[in-house]
């Protein structure tokens, strides 16, 4: 596998002139051809499961705007599936899980777990691997991901999204051995999984705990989102050292700071609430990625200029061009398209 894609390079510590770029949730709702094959499948989980149609989602992003990655198109909630736990998406509205209950929590120590569900996911990641060929998109590379166990915790305790997560934080206050029993088997059913990923083509991986700012101890955050992620990176470097792993711990504020130091990734996801000041503190001692709030791409006003000034802050060392967050769903395809412009024209 070509090890000089652009992305890669940055990753390895390299900086450029034009960033690679690539965008979160850049196979999604806002895409009319995204649209198109989802109603083909009949629903999201049926597209997730479906190799075919969720390798040609993957690229359809790829063909309209030449991204420098492209991002396996599946979601963080599959992993739950594995430990037993059954996920649904209803039309219009957000994932609901059964909640996990403290039966639930007992049996885990029996590990009754059930790979086999991710099978179908590994066959997309090895689609894309091959389209990406066929297509002639050489210096595209496929990034896998998972949810870090706190986030995909939040969602398996809450029953689905929620506004405050305060269930979750309850677990935290008042059953934090429970919580200890779900993330310990989250850990080793997702670096499984990525290891998996990668065997199937995969060439980066990302970590997305979209809920690490809940945690606003250090204390805390070390326990729940740095420690998971830790071991996570562990596992996956024993098994593919040489493959970068993207830490996003989103909303983390001043934590980011320990995050970097001590989980072990080899590059960070920048939400848009970080400054470009502290960022290029950050990017002293890994490569960043970020990280453009998603409602000015979404809105179009003021976007050259927003560009520009991350770029000239983060140009002199390694950087990733991406949102905060995943591109809203309601963004017009033409600011996309603007975007990519923009960045490869400075
Ligand atoms: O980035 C990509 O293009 C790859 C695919 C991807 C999806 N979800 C597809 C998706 C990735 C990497 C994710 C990650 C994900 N999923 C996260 C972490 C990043 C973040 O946004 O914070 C989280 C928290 C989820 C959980 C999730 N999935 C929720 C809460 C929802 C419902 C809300 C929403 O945005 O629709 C989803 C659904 C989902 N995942 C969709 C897509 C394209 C929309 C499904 C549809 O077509 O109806």
């Amino acid at each position: 596998m070509a090890t000089d894609k652009k992305i890669l390079r940055v990753l390895r510590g390299e900086r450029m002139d034009i960033p690679p770029v690539w965008l979160m949730r850049q196979a999604g709702r806002y895409l009319p051809e995204y649209q198109e094959v989802r109603a083909k499948a009949g629903g999201f989980l049926e597209l997730v499961f479906n190799p075919a149609l969720a390798a040609e989602v993957t690229l359809q992003p790829i063909r309209r705007f030449g991204f420098d990655a492209a991002i396996l198109f599946s979601d963080i909630l599959i992993v739950p599936q594995v430990l037993g736990c059954s996920v649904h998406f209803g039309e219009g509205e957000g994932p609901r899980l059964q909640p996990v209950s403290d039966d639930f929590i007992n049996r885990l120590a029996e590990k009754k777990f059930n790979p086999i569900i991710v099978n179908p996911i590994y066959e997309t990641v090895a689609r894309i691997h091959q389209g990406l060929v066929d297509e002639g998109f050489e210096d595209t590379a496929l990034i896998g991901f998972a949810g870090a166990p706190w986030t995909v915790a939040c969602y398996m305790i809450e029953g689905g999204s929620s506004k405050d997560y305060a269930l979750a934080r309850h677990w935290v206050q008042h059953k934090p051995e429970a919580l200890v029993r779900l993330i310990d088997s989250l850990i080793e059913v997702t670096a499984f999984y990525l290891i998996e990923q990668i065997k199937s083509g995969s060439e980066i991986v990302q970590i997305f705990d979209s809920w690490a700012g809940l945690l606003p101890t250090e204390q805390e955050f070390r326990q729940w989102v740095i420690e998971p992620t830790r071991k996570i990176v562990d596992l996956v470097k024993t098994q593919a050292p040489e493959i970068p792993v993207i830490g996003f711990p989103r909303g983390a504020g001043p934590l980011y700071k320990i995050y970097i130091e001590e989980s072990g990734v080899n590059a960070v996801g920048l939400d848009q609430h970080v400054t470009l000041n502290k960022a290029q503190r950050y990017q002293a001692r890994l490569p960043v990625q970020g990280n453009l709030d998603p409602e000015i791409l979404k809105t179009g006003e003021g976007l050259e200029k927003a560009v520009q000034e991350i770029i000239s802050s983060l140009s002199q060392g390694p950087h990733i061009f991406n949102l905060g967050h995943g591109i809203i769903k309601e963004t017009p395809p033409a600011n996309v398209e603007r975007l990519v412009q923009t960045i490869r024209r400075i």
